[in-house]
This record gives structure tokens, C-alpha cells and sequence, in this order.
């Protein structure tokens, strides 16, 4: 990686800063490392009509898509949660598609962190390949 770990810890947690989460209180920051070594980011945004909302990690992958980029190689998810907060099921899918069997790092604000791999958090996915 062109960026150490901690570098997309520290983009997520910048982030999360912005997060819009007034009804769930619950703020989520996301970096995603592009396979060129960018690092494009992401916070959850809610709406009133709250099945709208959108996680952190999507609008980080999207803002990677829509710039242009097409595989990530990295994401960073930091949440205020002791127990460290991973990504929900849709969010898997998506990091899935663009990134495989990436390494997952979770922190929170207090130091904690983790890495785990797509693959433990997301066996047997579907993808593109039963599509052919
Ligand atoms: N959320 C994320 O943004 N990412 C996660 O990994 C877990 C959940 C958001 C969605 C919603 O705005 C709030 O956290 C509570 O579910």
C-alpha cells in the first residue's frame, strides 16, 4: 500500500466528523485505498425517511467509482463502539464487488482496531463470476 494503515484510519475518523446521523446519533467514517494508491472517503447519511439512509463505507466506495476508479485494495471503517463496528451485510456486498477479499480495518475512537479479511466477513459471496 501507498498509504500506511493508519493513514486510512485517520482519513475515516476525519470523516466521521461529518457524518449526518441524527436520528440513529450513531456516526460512521470510511477510507477506502484505491488500487492506485488514492484514498477517497465516506460518512453515513441519514434521512428522515430512514430506509434511505446510506452507510459510510458505500459512500466511500462510490466517491472512489465516481471518480473514476474501479478496485480498491483497502477500507477503514471507525465508529464510536466498543465493540468494533463491521461493515452491515449490504456494505460487504459492495466491498466485495470491488475489492474481493480485501483487508477490513475496524477501529474506534479509543485506539482500539482491528484488521480482518472480506473473506471471514463475507464466505461464499456472490459475484460477477456466476454471472459468466
Ligand atoms: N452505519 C454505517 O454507516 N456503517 C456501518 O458499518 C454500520 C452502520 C450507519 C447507518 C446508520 O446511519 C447508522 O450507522 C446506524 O445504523
Amino acid at each position: 500500500m501507498k498509504h500506511t494503515k493508519e493513514d486510512l484510519i485517520a482519513a475515516a475518523a476525519d470523516v466521521r466528523t461529518r457524518a449526518f446521523a441524527p436520528y440513529s446519533n450513531f456516526k460512521v467514517g470510511a477510507a477506502v485505498e484505491t488500487e492506485d494508491g488514492e484514498i477517497y472517503i465516506g460518512c453515513n447519511v441519514e434521512s428522515a425517511s430512514y430506509g434511505l439512509t446510506m452507510c459510510a463505507e458505500r459512500v466511500a466506495i462510490f466517491s472512489a467509482v465516481a471518480a473514476g476508479h474501479k478496485r480498491i485494495k483497502g477500507i477503514s471503517v471507525v465508529a464510536d463502539s466498543d465493540e468494533l463496528t463491521a461493515p452491515c451485510g449490504a456494505c460487504r456486498q459492495v466491498i466485495w464487488e470491488f475489492g474481493g477479499d480485501i483487508p477490513v480495518t475496524l477501529s474506534n475512537l479509543n485506539g482500539k482496531t482491528e484488521t480482518i479479511q472480506m473473506i471471514e466477513l463475507l464466505p461464499h459471496a456472490f459475484d460477477s463470476k456466476y454471472l459468466k
